[in-house]
Parts: C-alpha cells; structure tokens; sequence
C-alpha cells in the first residue's frame, strides 16, 4: 500500500516539499493549511506535471484534518516565517500558538505518525509539539541539522573546488546563531579540515569566516528574498529525514532530537546526530567532541534553554 505523506502548511516550503516528494514517489500527498486554496491549488499543479515527470503518486488539498487520517508521515511547516531584519527567535509567539493547533489536530486524527517539524524556532516548537501532542519523543523530531550541514558542505566544496559529495561535516546544536560547525568530524576526500589547514590548502581565518557564513545562512537568504525565508535546501532536507524512516534506510542524519542525558543534557531537544529509520529516531550518536567544541556545543544549548524559558513565559503549560 501506498504511504501517506502530510504537510501542514502548503507554503513556500510545503510546496516545495510536494513536488519533491511526489518526483521521488515516497508516498501519495495530502497539502493542509489554513488558508485552502493555497494547499488545493498546489498540490493540482504539482498533480498536472505527472504525466510530464511520470510520477504516480495522488495529491491532494485541503483545510481539513479529517483527510490527513492515518498519514505515515507528517511535515509540518505551518506558521510564520522570518522578515529581513527578524530573527528566528522573533518568532516564538505566534508560531507556539500555530503549533498548538497543529498538535490538536494531529493527535486526533494520525496518532501512530512519525512527525518532523521544520517551523521556527525550531528547537522550542518540536519540543512544543511533542509536548502539546503527546507523541512519543523518538516519533517527532525537527530539521535544521541537515540544512546547517549542507550549507557548511557547500560552502566548503565552492572555496576548495571540490565537489560536496566528497565533504562530509556535521553543524549541531540549536539552530540559531549559536549552531556548532564540528571541525572535527569535517573531511575533505577523506582528510581531516585541519590538516587542509596545515597543509596551507585553506587558511584558519578563511575557515573561520565560513563558518560564520554557515550560522548566518539563513539571514543570508532572507536578506536576499526580501519576502520570506529560504525553502529549496530546508525541503530537500525534510525530505531525506521522511524518505530514511519510510524506507527505513538507517541514515545518520543530523536533526533535533530529545535529549535524554546525551551530550550532558536532559529535556532538551537540539541537534544531534541520530539514525533515523522505521522506529523514527532509532539511536542518539554521541561523539566524541573535543574542548571547544564541547565549550560551544553547551553555549549553544544555553541559548535554546534561554528561548525555552521565554516560551515557558509565554504558555506556563510547557513547564
Ligand atoms: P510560508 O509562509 O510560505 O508558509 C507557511 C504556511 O503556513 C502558510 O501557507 C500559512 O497559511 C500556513 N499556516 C499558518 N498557520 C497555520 C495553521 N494554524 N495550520 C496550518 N497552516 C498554517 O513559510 P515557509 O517559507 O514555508 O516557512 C515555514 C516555516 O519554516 C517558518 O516558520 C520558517 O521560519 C521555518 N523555516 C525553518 C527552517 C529550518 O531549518 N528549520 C528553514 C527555513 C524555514
Ligand atoms: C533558515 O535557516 C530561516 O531557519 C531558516 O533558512
């Protein structure tokens, strides 16, 4: 049988993540948002380009929680995204409250789901989703690590002339202006970044300021498209978290996730390297960090517990 693919929010990035979905047929579509014609519209234009890209998946629209039952999967993108000069943080209210409603209609109607949530600030609404959802904690999970990481690798790739797939990296932590670009488990063609370094290929500064480029490579777009943030990357991002656990691929992926004593931190989600597969997030990797990345890894979690607070302000409920 076909699976179930929801996404609660049909805009920039719900749309984007349709299409995707649908060329790579991972599953039939059901686009939600409060605003109908938006999610009917999409999910019919994507629809007439089957017989063009030869996909044969269902697509369908709707304002209705009642035709997203029993979805397999669910992204939810739903809520407000941010306006030159915001920060993901400035956005805290307005989505909690969305994310309220999200989380009401869901458990209603696809308990058994595995959630990711990709609406900012990321790491305190998927904590309030599974809070306000009750969902087991391996069962929501939220994507920013991916998009972080793949920026970083491209980044990389474009100043050493070598193509991303031979990079590999990892950005932890929250995904605000504190996130961790892990040097350590950086390597070019199978070479640590340092010896890059040592090497004379790439100068500490240079790297330095990539990684800066990295945590602001968000603010970089928003900047750029005056309205709205970025979606093609944080799509194919959600995408390869959905497409690990339906096809139970056991990727380590970067991602937010609960944690329960990982890293030294308790009820807290951030980004950790996990394995995603059938039974959602299948294990928390814990690597081993050196000093400074363990000193900014916490200062990182630091500031996500510092928004957690504001949120515990803003709906006493999450406490
Ligand atoms: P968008 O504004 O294009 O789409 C959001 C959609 O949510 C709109 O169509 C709106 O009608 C809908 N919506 C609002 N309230 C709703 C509700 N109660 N139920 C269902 N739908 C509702 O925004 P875009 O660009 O798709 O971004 C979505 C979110 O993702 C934003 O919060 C943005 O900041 C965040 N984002 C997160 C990233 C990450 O790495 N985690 C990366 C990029 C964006
Ligand atoms: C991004 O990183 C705004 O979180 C969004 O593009």
């Amino acid at each position: 049988m076909k699976k179930k693919i929801t996404l609660i929010g049909a805009g920039q990035i719900g749309g984007t993540l349709a299409h995707l979905i649908a060329l790579k047929e991972l599953g039939d579509v059901v686009l939600f948002d409060v605003a109908p014609g938006i999610a009917k519209g999409k999910a019919l234009d994507i629809a007439q380009s089957s017989p063009v890209n030869g996909f044969n998946v269902n697509l369908s629209g709707t304002n209705e929680y009642e035709d997203t039952k029993n979805s397999d999967v669910i992204i939810i993108t739903a809520g407000v995204p941010r306006k030159p000069g915001m920060t993901r943080d400035d956005l805290l209210e307005i989505n909690l409250k969305i994310i309220k409603q999200v989380a009401e209609g869901i458990k209603k109607t696809s308990p058994n789901a595995f959630v990711i949530c990709i609406t900012n600030p990321l790491d305190i609404i998927v904590m309030a989703l599974q809070k306000y959802s009750g969902f087991p904690k391996n069962k929501v999970v939220g994507m920013a690590g991916i998009l972080d990481s793949s920026r970083f690798i491209y980044f990389l790739s474009q100043e050493l002339n070598i193509p991303p797939k031979k990079i590999r990296s990892l950005v932890l932590g929250g995904h605000g202006d504190s996130m961790v670009a892990i040097l350590g488990s950086t390597e070019i063609e199978g070479k640590k970044i340092d010896e890059l370094v040592k090497e004379g290929r790439i100068k500490k500064e240079r790297l330095n300021e990539i990684v800066e480029r990295t945590k602001k490579g968000g603010a970089e777009i928003v900047k750029y498209l005056e309205k709205g943030s970025a979606f093609y990357a944080p799509a194919a991002s959600g995408v390869e978290m959905a497409e690990s656990y339906l096809k139970d691929l056991k990727k380590e992926l970067p991602c937010a996730a609960y944690l329960n004593g990982e890293y030294g931190f308790k009820e807290i989600y951030a980004g950790v390297p996990v394995v995603i597969g059938s039974k959602g997030v299948e294990k928390i990797i814990e690597l081993n960090l050196n000093e400074e990345e363990k000193k900014n890894f916490a200062k990182s979690i630091k500031s996500v517990q510092n928004l957690l607070d504001s949120a515990k302000k803003i709906d006493p409920s999450l406490i």
